[in-house]
């Protein structure tokens, strides 16, 4: 088979990684892909972008079908264009992509099928916000409506760095259209999962959990990130937990899409706040695998990946069951100087081969100069995995498999799954 993959992260390289040791594939095309998907047999990279253009190529190339992996080709519509063409392609449409790009529509669907979130409130006025922020208080947490890369979340635990983040995005329009709507909810207590499961219109399948690490620093400190480092399998989802998140959570929202008359098909992520008694609130869905949980979570899958998207295409995910190694897998990614505000591009990277002797490497900004030397070209450069028999011993040759790696002003968090350790 052939088979193509949208996007350039650690994410797509892992997701490329998995499908291409599948017996079944002859080729994993990844559109653009990065240095570490062009480095790898069986994977090759394609520069094209446009929709069209893709389209174009999946015709003429004959791939049996197209993996989406990141939200803003997903929220254009890709996989809707891609259907017209009569291409096979997994990832939800435009429509349910909403649930991702935006917050308001995801409240509102969430409100509206009973699924657990925080209580809140959608503007567009500056001065009703700011009335609202006055009459409920601090720590409260404004959102921008739509995709921020990660910048749209202000958790405020002030009033006053509430009443900044509403000038910021309504007056001032620091995120641009994004933010001309912002969400105000509720701030919640507890601990972060993240639920990903794969669902082919009416079945679900759920990944291994797993749980990310979204501040720049240690202890969790510093601005959010895209995601400093995951692992997985997440101890705070207990089989309970993951019962309740099943029941209240995911098929309500499957459901609820079917009911709309848009059935959900694609990878479904919902960030979850466990509180402390266990029950799983929604902070948040995404449309899409997560970056970094995809790359320890595809370490752990012992199915065949091919197997899984085929029967989803087919929606028979109720007929295939999935496996997963009972080992723990941790990864930490390295980011560049200045990630995550202004990273800085073009530093020369070693050690990765020896790297790759200890744990597995999957890169996300990196490329090849004219020399062809490996550079920087991205916040989230690598993130290496580890594997072992317990959080312990994952966690460790992940930072063993680090030590090789160099370049100017790498910095990542040393406390990557220690939460699990407790
Ligand atoms: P989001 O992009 O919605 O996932 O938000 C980014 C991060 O902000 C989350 O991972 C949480 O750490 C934090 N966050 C978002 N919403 C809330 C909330 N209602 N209460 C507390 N923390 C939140
Ligand atoms: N790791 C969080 C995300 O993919 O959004």
């Amino acid at each position: 088979m052939k088979l193509l993959v949208i996007g350039s992260g650690g994410r797509e390289h892992a997701l490329a990684w998995k499908l291409a040791q599948s017996n079944k594939v002859e080729i994993v095309y990844v559109a653009p892909g990065n240095a570490g998907t062009a480095s790898e047999k069986k994977i090759c990279n394609i520069t094209l972008s446009d929709h069209q253009h893709l389209i174009q190529f999946c015709i003429e190339q004959e791939i049996d079908f197209t993996l989406i992996g990141p939200e803003a080709p997903l929220a254009a519509g890709i996989v809707d264009d891609f259907i017209s063409a009569g291409l096979a392609v997994f990832g939800p449409s435009q429509y349910c992509a909403q649930l991702e790009s935006s917050k308001d529509f995801a409240k509102a669907f969430m409100r509206q099928h009973g699924i657990p979130t925080a209580a809140y409130a959608t503007f567009t006025d500056a001065e009703a916000a700011h009335r609202y922020i006055d009459e409920k208080g601090a720590p409260i947490v404004i959102k921008a409506d739509g995709l921020a890369a990660g910048k749209g979340v202000v958790v405020a635990m002030t009033e006053e760095d509430a009443h900044n983040a509403i000038d910021s995005m309504l007056l001032d329009n620091s995120l641009g259209s994004a933010g001309a709507r912002v969400v105000i909810e509720d701030y919640l207590q507890g601990e972060e999962a993240s639920f990903i499961v794969m669902v082919d219109g009416e079945h679900v399948i759920p990944m291994a959990s797993s749980q990310d690490h979204k501040r720049l620093l240690d202890d969790d400190a510093g601005p959010n990130t895209g995601g400093m480092g995951a692992y997985s399998p997440a101890p705070i989802v207990t089989p309970e937990v993951h019962q309740r998140v099943m029941d209240e959570i995911i098929l309500p929202a499957v459901k609820g899409m079917q009911e709309a008359g848009h059935p959900y098909r694609g990878f479904l992520y919902a960030g979850l706040m466990i509180d402390e008694s266990g029950a799983p609130y929604t902070i948040e869905f995404n449309c899409r695998f997560g970056d970094p949980e995809t790359q320890p979570i595809m370490c752990r899958l012992q199915t065949d990946l091919v197997d899984l998207l085929l029967a989803a295409l087919e929606g028979k995910l109720d007929k295939i069951s999935v496996n997963w190694s009972d080992q723990t897998a941790v990864g930490v990614v390295l980011a560049a100087a200045g990630y995550p505000q202004t990273p800085k591009r073009g530093d020369f990277i070693e050690g990765i081969e020896a790297a790759n002797q200890i744990g597995k490497v999957f890169h996300a900004g990196t490329t090849f100069n004219l020399d062809k030397k490996l550079i920087v070209s991205g916040g989230r450069v690598l993130c290496v995995v580890g594997m072992g028999n317990n959080v312990a011993e994952a966690q460790k040759q992940a930072y063993a498999a680090i030590t090789p790696i160099q370049f100017r002003g790498m910095h990542y968090r040393k406390d990557i799954a220690a939460k699990a350790l407790k």
